[in-house]
């Protein structure tokens, strides 16, 4: 089932690369970060040329919740201690001055997509200390946040932090609009890139500047990404009848929930674990994994969709499903997001990625910078989402778990299959893919990439299908 948003918008279709051609700017990938990167070029007077393998939106930003928000998660708190409150004032400043963009270029060009100013919340059932130093430290970096005990959710809390001035809407009517305003080429697969030339299943282009902005870099060398970052999969389910919420909410414990109205729907989402690794939340289900899913009633092995049901129908009986879907998003070791230039051997080569599960002020943000970084535009916060950035405490802590995936992956691959069921190895790497019976596809544990039943790519870094016969 495609999500709610897939459902009610139908982008125009654009044509293949026509053959050889040449253009200032090549963006891989005609997502929101890739048309909002070329809009923003072509506004700086440079051509851009977007290729996309599929069609405009069809890959992460047709599952996006789409909250515009520099609300993050828990960012701030830990931001300050580990980069200091410059680096994170700068962080906040430019992800809170993506919703104002948004909100600008949306008034200006006069598109209909549903953008509602709302407040942002993250809660927690069973403490609020969290939450209090977040609301603390977003507020010395100059947001609008409070730290406060009562909220409109069917359920107690310990506590919510609020930020004001957030926002929503609807993205494919977003990316709709904007995409009139860009050249695109659908149905154009990226094959290679060398220096100054991309070669797609088209024909080639050559170029100044390449922007790779289709999630997950496809290239292993320079820039080594699959190296530094893996993938997630959540789950949402569209419930008809459940009421209405004021503001959107993301739940800080193990189990927490994501809530999000859209007119009379709303998105309730949950369930997030590593790509590829049918346990919650990617942990590795060791002996606390365990014991916290018996506590939260989280599903060890599949049934996400029906776990994420059991608890609609806890908080709002009666309510119906309208729509569900799943999202993947990509995790950097630091848990910020990959923008700039793509590796230092490649000079005219930029890269937006890993931009968690924020992917909408990141886009925006991602596509400011890169625009600046392209036309020599002054911009203090690049350095801050620089992929060339040193390594932190948690970084490293990160590689070493991530390692030990793709280790296991790939020595998993050498080792029979499970009840004689004939699995796959990846064409990325040759990780053994798992089955993942909430989509019925089979997924990566090392970099997140995916197939269905028949081996057909769904999502990269791998680029070709399963040769192996399933
Ligand atoms: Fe890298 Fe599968 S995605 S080995």
């Amino acid at each position: 089932m495609g999500s709610i948003w897939t459902a009610e918008t139908e982008i125009r279709s654009r044509e293949p690369l026509p053959g050889d051609m040449s253009v200032e700017a090549v963006v891989i990938g005609a997502g929101m970060a890739g048309i909002l990167t070329a809009y923003y070029l072509q506004q700086a007077g440079i051509s851009a040329a977007v290729l996309e393998a599929d069609r405009i939106g069809s890959g992460q930003t047709k599952n996006t919740t789409a909250k515009i928000t520099s609300q993050h998660n828990l960012i701030y708190d830990s931001l300050i201690r580990t980069w200091g409150s410059r680096t994170a004032e700068r962080y906040a400043r430019i992800n809170e001055a993506a919703i104002g963009e948004y909100e600008r270029l949306i008034q200006e060009k006069g598109i209909h997509c549903d953008f509602v100013r709302c407040p942002a919340f993250l809660y927690s059932r069973t403490e609020g200390a969290s939450l209090k130093r977040e609301a603390e430290a977003a507020v010395a970096l100059g947001i609008k946040a409070v730290f406060e005990t009562d909220s409109e959710l069917p359920f107690s809390v310990a506590g919510v932090t609020r930020f004001d001035g957030q926002a929503r809407f609807q993205p494919l009517r977003f990316l709709e609009k904007l995409s009139e305003e860009v050249t695109v080429y659908e149905q154009t697969r990226v094959l290679r890139a060398e220096e100054k030339l991309v070669e797609t299943d088209r024909g080639c282009v050559r170029t100044e500047h390449i922007v790779f902005a289709a999630h997950f870099p496809f290239l292993n060398v320079p820039g080594y990404y699959f190296a530094r970052m893996y993938q997630e999969r959540s789950y949402v389910t569209a419930l008809e009848g459940a009421g209405r919420l004021e503001g959107m909410y993301l739940g800080v414990d193990p189990d927490g929930l994501s809530f999000r109205p859209y007119g009379e729907f709303l998105l309730l989402g949950g369930g997030s674990h590593r790509t590829g690794v049918n346990r919650q939340a990617g942990r590795p289900a060791g002996k606390a994994s365990q014991s916290r899913q018996k506590a939260f009633g989280m599903p060890e092995r599949g049934c996400r969709y029906g776990w994420l049901r059991e608890q609609a129908r806890a908080f709002y009986p009666g309510c119906s499903e309208a729509a569900h879907w799943s999202a993947q998003d990509c995790m950097t070791l630091d848990g910020l997001p990959y923008i700039g230039r793509f590796s230092r051997r490649r000079p005219g080569w930029y890269v937006a990625t890993g931009f968690g599960k924020w992917g909408m002020t990141t886009a925006m943000a991602g596509a400011r910078i890169l625009t600046a970084l392209i036309t020599g535009q002054e911009c203090p916060e690049a350095d801050i989402f620089s992929p060339q950035r040193h390594f932190t405490a948690r970084a490293a802590k990160e590689l070493l778990s991530h390692g030990a995936h793709t280790v296991k992956g790939l020595a998993k691959h050498l080792l029979p299959a499970e009840n004689d069921r004939i699995i796959p190895n990846c064409p990325h790497m040759g990780c053994r893919l798992e089955w993942n019976p909430d989509e019925e596809s089979y997924d990566c544990p090392c970099h997140g990439s995916r197939f269905d039943r028949e081996g057909h790519l769904i999502d990269n870094p791998a680029q070709t299908d399963c040769r192996r016969r399933l």
